[in-house]
Order: C-alpha cells, then sequence, then structure tokens
C-alpha cells in the first residue's frame, strides 16, 4: 500500500507553495468571511485506515456535495421513478445555469446541478411529512455521525438571495415538474445545502460510495448497480462545466460544494475528501482540485 501519510504531506507541502488561484464563494454571504488559507485532507482505505492532514477537523458547509446524498436516498428507498423527472447528462453549463430548462421542458439535465437537485428535494418531499428529518437521519447514518445537523446561519443567509434557484422552481412548476410549495422547497435545499462535516466525517461518509453502496457494518443501502450509477454520475456531472477537466487530471468520481469541500472515491481502494475555500472560475475548489489531481498521480490510483 502506497504511504498515504507521507504523500497527503507532500501534497499539503506542494498546495501551499503553489497557492492555486481561487476565491471564497461571496455569493452566499454565510460563506464569505471563511479564511482562505484553511486547508484539510483526510483518506480513508477499504481497509479501514485513515490518514490526514491539515484542517481536517475543521466542519465546514458542505452544499452541493449534499446533492449525492440526495440522491443516493431517493435511490436507496424510490428506486428508479426519479428518472422521469431528472436526467443523467452532464450540462455542461454552470451549477446555476437556466439556459436548458426551457429547452428540455424543465426536466434538469441532471441531479448535481441546482435545478436537479431542487427537483430530488421535491421528490424526498412528497414521500416524507418531515423531510428534513429524515434526510439527516439518513446522512447520520450514513456518516456514523450521530450528530451531523445543518447551519442554521448559512442556510438562512442563502435562502435571503436564492432568487436564481427561485427562479429555477418557478419555471419548472410551471412544467409541471415541481409538486410542493416553492417556498417549502426552497427552503429544505437550503437547509441541506448547509450540513457541516469535517474531511474526516466526509471521507467516512463517501465510503459508501468506495464500497459499492455497503456501509462499514455491512448493510447494503445501494445496490451494487446503483452506487455504480451514482459514481458514474459524479465522473460524468460532479464538477458541472469542469467535470472533462477533472476526469482528465484527477479521474476520479467526485462532488465538488462552493464551500469549497470535494469528496472523491476510487472504488475499492480508497474514499478522500479535501477542504480548500478558495473557488476557481468554474466554482470548485482550485486547491482541492489540484491537491486529488497530486494524489492520483504520486500513486498512480485514477480509475482509468
Ligand atoms: O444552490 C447553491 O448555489 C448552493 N447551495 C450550492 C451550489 C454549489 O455548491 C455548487 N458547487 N460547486
Amino acid at each position: 500500500m502506497p504511504d498515504y501519510q507521507a504523500i497527503l504531506e507532500e501534497i499539503h507541502a506542494k498546495v501551499v507553495a503553489e497557492r492555486p488561484e481561487g476565491r471564497v464563494a461571496s455569493y452566499i454571504p454565510g460563506l464569505a468571511k471563511i479564511h482562505p488559507d484553511l486547508f484539510g485532507m483526510h483518506l480513508l482505505t477499504a481497509e479501514g485506515e485513515e490518514f490526514s492532514v491539515g484542517d481536517s477537523d475543521e466542519t465546514f458547509s458542505i452544499q452541493s456535495i449534499t446533492k449525492v446524498l440526495l440522491i443516493s436516498m431517493v435511490l436507496s428507498t424510490q428506486g428508479r421513478k426519479i428518472w422521469s423527472r431528472v436526467g443523467v447528462e452532464p450540462s455542461g453549463d454552470p451549477f446555476n445555469s437556466l439556459v436548458q430548462l426551457e429547452h428540455e421542458r424543465g426536466i434538469p439535465r441532471n441531479p448535481f446541478i441546482n435545478s436537479g437537485a431542487l427537483v430530488v428535494c421535491d421528490f424526498l418531499m412528497s414521500l416524507y411529512d418531515d423531510p428534513l428529518s429524515e434526510f439527516l437521519n439518513f446522512v447520520r447514518r450514513i456518516s456514523g455521525v450521530p450528530d451531523i445537523s445543518f447551519d442554521r446561519f448559512v442556510a438562512k443567509s442563502e435562502r435571503k438571495v436564492a432568487y436564481r434557484n427561485l427562479a429555477m422552481l418557478n419555471f419548472m412548476k410551471d412544467f409541471g415538474n415541481i409538486h410542493n410549495d416553492i417556498i417549502a422547497v426552497i427552503d429544505f435545499y437550503c437547509a441541506v445545502c448547509s450540513i457541516r462535516m469535517s474531511c474526516g466525517e466526509l471521507a467516512r461518509t463517501f465510503a459508501l460510495f468506495m464500497n459499492h453502496g455497503k456501509l462499514g457494518n455491512g448493510e447494503q443501502i445501494l445496490s451494487v448497480r446503483r452506487a455504480k450509477r451514482i459514481n458514474a454520475l459524479m465522473l460524468t456531472c460532479g464538477f458541472y462545466d469542469e467535470s472533462g477537466e477533472f476526469a482528465f487530471r484527477v479521474g476520479l468520481p467526485g462532488k465538488s460544494g462552493v464551500g469549497g469541500g470535494i469528496a472523491a472515491v476510487n472504488p475499492g481502494k480508497y474514499s478522500v475528501a479535501v477542504w480548500s475555500p478558495p473557488l476557481n472560475e468554474k466554482g470548485n475548489s482550485a486547491a482541492g482540485c489540484l491537491a486529488l489531481e497530486l494524489l492520483t498521480d504520486i500513486t498512480g490510483t485514477s480509475i482509468f
């Protein structure tokens, strides 16, 4: 097995020296004040060994990474019904783009762009009286951390300026693809995006996708086939209009969030989470992408 601890330390030193250019997300005021120099990385192997560097125990807002857990919850309970309401193709557009929705009659391209995740939220809202508690319980079960919760301050701050996401909800409601009250859907969406986790917690949560849908205790949460599909979606859509570049440079299924986090997996080998708040122009953590590129280059462990 590679000496992952030494490799994470080498990556940390290289990322600090290189300081790839990026800017902390400011369109959600609650995220804007985070210190740009924070950096953490945590890797968990399939054998259960864990390695970390930097601020890997600090919690941060997972933002769009939550979208992987939302679709996982849907697939673990309701199966394929969701696929008539959201597609599985990369969008080639930014995460908050509205342009394809009109041509494609309110059916988002995939569950990881904002419009797609809003439909998935709406789907969950139709299933449960208290979808937020149900979702938090699902995330607590997957992560093994009983006190995982959302950040009321960040959720409220996003909710106040959620004009674009509300525009998407209105538009999709007009096409009949949103079934619940749009205000209730946006409240649920902002809450689930604000969930806080550390790199360690995130790597342990994404172990589900490294382990072909199985938890560490052997419980099969997702079928092997559905876990495969989620990994395929992460590879093709996890980084929006930078998904091709991420596959090219890193070569792992993964998902980013505007809080600066990225979770990625090498199925059967490891689950890894990295966090650095400054984002590149595509909205993905600049240092996070570099760190993962170094990881797969140094260890020769991309999926390709
Ligand atoms: O809806 C939004 O804009 C945010 N709550 C999530 C966006 C996000 O994390 C995009 N990821 N890189």
